[in-house]
C-alpha cells in the first residue's frame, strides 16, 4: 500500500510581513513532513497566503495601492519566507488563483445544490481583524470600545443581507463525530472547549458579505463575495485540484493527515471547516492540531501590540538551524512558549555546539588520526556498544508511533539524552587509551560514528541542513537518508574513507 502523508498549514493574511507566529507553524509543519519523507512516504506539504477579506482590503486601502498589488507583493514576502526557513513545501498556494476560485465557486454550488444556503439577513457585531462573527454573550466593552472577549479585537455591527449556511443543522453530527473519532482534534484541552462551544448551541453562519467586493463571487449573485473563511478553508482541497475528485493528487492526498493550526483557529477548523464538508459530502480530514502561541514577554504577538520578533533578524543574527531548534524544542508543542534571545543562545552553546557540534569533530579528528581517515574494520561489538545502538533499533516503532501522536518532546528527548550517553560513552570507553588493542579502538570508534550518523538522520527534520552538512563526513546525500536504516548497526562502510567537516555551530559570546 503507498504511503501518503498530507500536510498543512495555515494560509497566511499577507495584510503585514511575516512574523515569529508564522515562521513557527511553518517550521512544525515542515518537521513532520521532512520525517515522514525519509520515512519512505509521499508528502503533500501545503502553505500560502489567504488574500481575500475586508482586512486586507483595509490595509491595501491604507497603503494607497490597489488590492491585487498589495496582494502580490506581501505574499511574495511570505512565499520567500517558505525559502528563508529551508520548506519542504510541495506547493504554495494563494487565494486570489484561478485554480481556487474556481474550487470555492464549486464548493459553493455543492453546498446550494444540497440546500445548505439560504439567503437571509446578518445584523450582528464583526470583527475585521479576526474576520470572524460574533454573538452578544462573545462581545464586552473595554475603554468604552466593543471588543470579542476572545481576541479582544474590536468588533463592529454589520447590518447586511447575506447567506447563510445551516449550520446548527449539523450539531448533532459533529459531536458524534468527535466522539467517534476521539483523535480528530488535538490537543485534548483544545478538543475539550470545540466540544463544549459546540454543545452550547450552534447558530446558522453568515457566509457571504454584501457590502465590499474583495473576495470570489457568489456564483450567480454578483452583489455577494463569498465569507473569507468558507474561501479560505477550502484551499486545502483546491491544492489537490478539487473539485476534480479523480485526479490523482485529490485521490492520493484527501483526506488530509493534518491540519496544521494555531489554536486561535481552531473554531473555524474543527466546526465549520468539517460541517462544510459534510454539507458538501466529502470525507473529513483526520486530524486538527491546534498549537499554542510564541509569545513576546507574556503576550501573542501581534502587530497593533508592536511586540513582533521577526524571524529575519533572528536568523541573520543566529542561522537558521539555532532558529528551528530552538522552537521545536523549547516550545512545548502544544502549549504556549515564551522565547527570548538569552533561551536561544544557551540551546545553540549546550545542545548544539557542545552536544552535537563537538561529537562530530571529535571523533573524526579521532578516526583521521588513529584510523587512516577511514570507517574502521575488524568490530566486534561488546554489550557496551550494543546497549547504546539497540536503543535505536529497538525504538523505531515507537518513534514513529510518537510523531503520529504529534508528540515532539518524546523525539527531541530521545536525541537529547542520546547525544548525551554518546559522549559520555566515548569518553568512558577512552580510545585513547585503546592504541595497543586496534579492535577495540575501531569498534569504539566504528559505534560512535554509526550513532553519529543515525543522530544526524534524527535531526534532519529538525535542522536540515546542519545535518547534510554533517553527514559529509560519511559522503551520505540528502535523498539516501532512510529513517528505516536506524536499525541497521552496520551501516557504514568499513575502509571507506571519512571527511572532516566545517565547524557545524560557532558558539555565542556571552
Ligand atoms: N488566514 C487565516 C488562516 C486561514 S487557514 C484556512 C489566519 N492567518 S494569520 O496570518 O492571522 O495566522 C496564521 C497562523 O499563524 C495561525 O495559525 C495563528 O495561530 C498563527 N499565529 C499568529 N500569531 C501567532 C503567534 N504569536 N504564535 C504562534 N502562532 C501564531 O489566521
Amino acid at each position: 500500500m503507498d504511503k501518503n502523508f498530507f500536510i498543512t498549514t495555515p494560509i497566511y493574511y499577507p495584510s503585514a510581513k511575516p512574523h515569529m507566529g508564522h515562521a513557527y507553524s511553518s517550521i512544525i509543519a515542515d518537521f513532520f513532513a521532512r520525517f515522514k519523507k525519509i520515512d519512505g512516504f509521499k508528502v503533500c506539504f501545503l502553505t500560502g497566503t489567504d488574500e481575500h477579506g475586508l482586512k486586507i482590503q483595509r490595509a491595501a486601502e491604507k497603503k494607497g495601492m490597489e488590492t491585487q498589488k498589495f496582494c502580490d507583493e506581501l505574499s511574495k514576502t511570505f512565499r520567500d519566507l517558505s525559502q528563508t526557513l529551508n520548506l519542504s513545501n510541495t506547493d504554495f498556494i494563494r487565494t486570489t488563483e484561478d485554480r481556487h476560485k474556481k474550487s470555492v465557486q464549486n464548493l459553493w454550488n455543492e453546498l446550494q445544490k444540497n440546500n445548505e444556503i439560504y439567503l437571509s439577513k446578518y445584523s450582528g457585531w464583526y470583527s475585521v481583524s479576526d474576520e470572524a462573527f460574533y454573538s452578544d454573550s462573545e462581545i464586552e466593552e473595554i475603554n468604552g470600545k466593543k471588543v470579542s472577549k476572545i481576541s479582544k479585537s474590536a468588533v463592529e455591527w454589520v447590518d447586511e443581507e447575506s447567506f447563510f449556511f445551516r449550520l446548527s443543522k449539523w450539531e448533532k453530527q459533529l459531536l458524534k463525530y468527535y466522539e467517534e473519532n476521539p483523535d480528530f482534534i488535538k490537543p485534548i484541552s483544545r478538543k475539550n472547549e470545540v466540544v463544549s462551544f459546540v454543545k452550547s448551541g450552534l447558530k446558522d453562519l453568515s457566509v457571504s458579505r454584501k457590502s465590499f467586493s474583495w473576495g470570489i463571487p457568489v456564483p450567480k449573485n454578483k452583489d455577494h463575495v463569498i465569507y473569507v473563511w468558507l474561501d479560505a478553508l477550502t484551499n486545502y482541497i483546491s491544492a489537490l485540484n478539487y473539485p476534480n475528485i479523480n485526479d490523482d493528487k485529490y485521490k492520493r492526498f484527501w483526506p488530509a493527515t493534518i491540519h496544521l493550526i494555531g489554536k486561535d483557529i481552531l473554531r473555524f477548523h474543527a466546526i465549520y471547516w468539517p460541517a462544510f464538508l459534510l454539507a458538501a459530502k466529502i470525507p473529513l480530514p483526520k486530524r486538527i492540531y491546534g498549537h499554542g502561541w510564541i509569545l513576546s514577554g507574556e503576550e501573542k504577538m501581534s502587530k497593533s501590540k508592536g511586540n513582533i520578533l521577526d524571524p529575519i533578524e533572528i536568523i541573520q543574527e543566529y542561522g537558521l538551524d539555532p532558529l528551528r531548534y530552538y522552537l521545536i524544542k523549547e516550545v512545548s508543542f502544544g502549549n504556549d512558549g515564551n522565547i527570548s534571545k538569552e533561551k536561544l543562545e544557551d540551546c545553540i552553546n549546550s545542545d548544539l555546539a557542545n552536544n552535537f557540534g563537538n561529537l562530530c569533530q571529535r571523533v573524526t579528528a579521532f578516526a583521521m588520526k588513529n584510523c587512516d581517515g577511514k570507517i574502521p574494520d575488524n568490530i566486534k561489538f561488546l554489550e557496551d556498544d550494543l546497549k547504546i545502538l539497540d536503543k535505536f533499533k529497538s525504538n523505531i516503532n515507537q518513534i514513529r508511533k510518537k510523531i503520529d501522536d504529534q508528540d515532539i518532546n518524546f523525539y527531541i528527548d530521545f536525541i537529547v539524552n542520546t547525544l548525551f550517553e554518546t559522549n559520555k560513552y566515548f569518553n568512558d570507553q577512552e580510545p585513547w587509551n585503546k592504541k595497543s588493542d586496534t579492535s577495540r579502538l575501531n569498534t569504539i570508534v566504528y559505534t560512535t560514528l554509526e550513532i553519529v550518523r543515525k543522530i544526524c538522520y534524527m535531526l534532519y527534520p529538525i535542522i536540515p541542513q546542519s545535518s547534510i552538512n554533517a553527514l559529509k563526513i560519511f559522503g551520505i546525500n540528502e535523498n539516501e537518508i532512510e529513517f528505516s536504516s536506524l536499525e541497521n548497526h552496520l551501516y557504514l562502510r568499513e575502509n571507506s574513507k571519512i571527511k572532516k567537516i566545517d565547524i557545524l555551530f560557532k558558539k555565542v559570546e556571552k
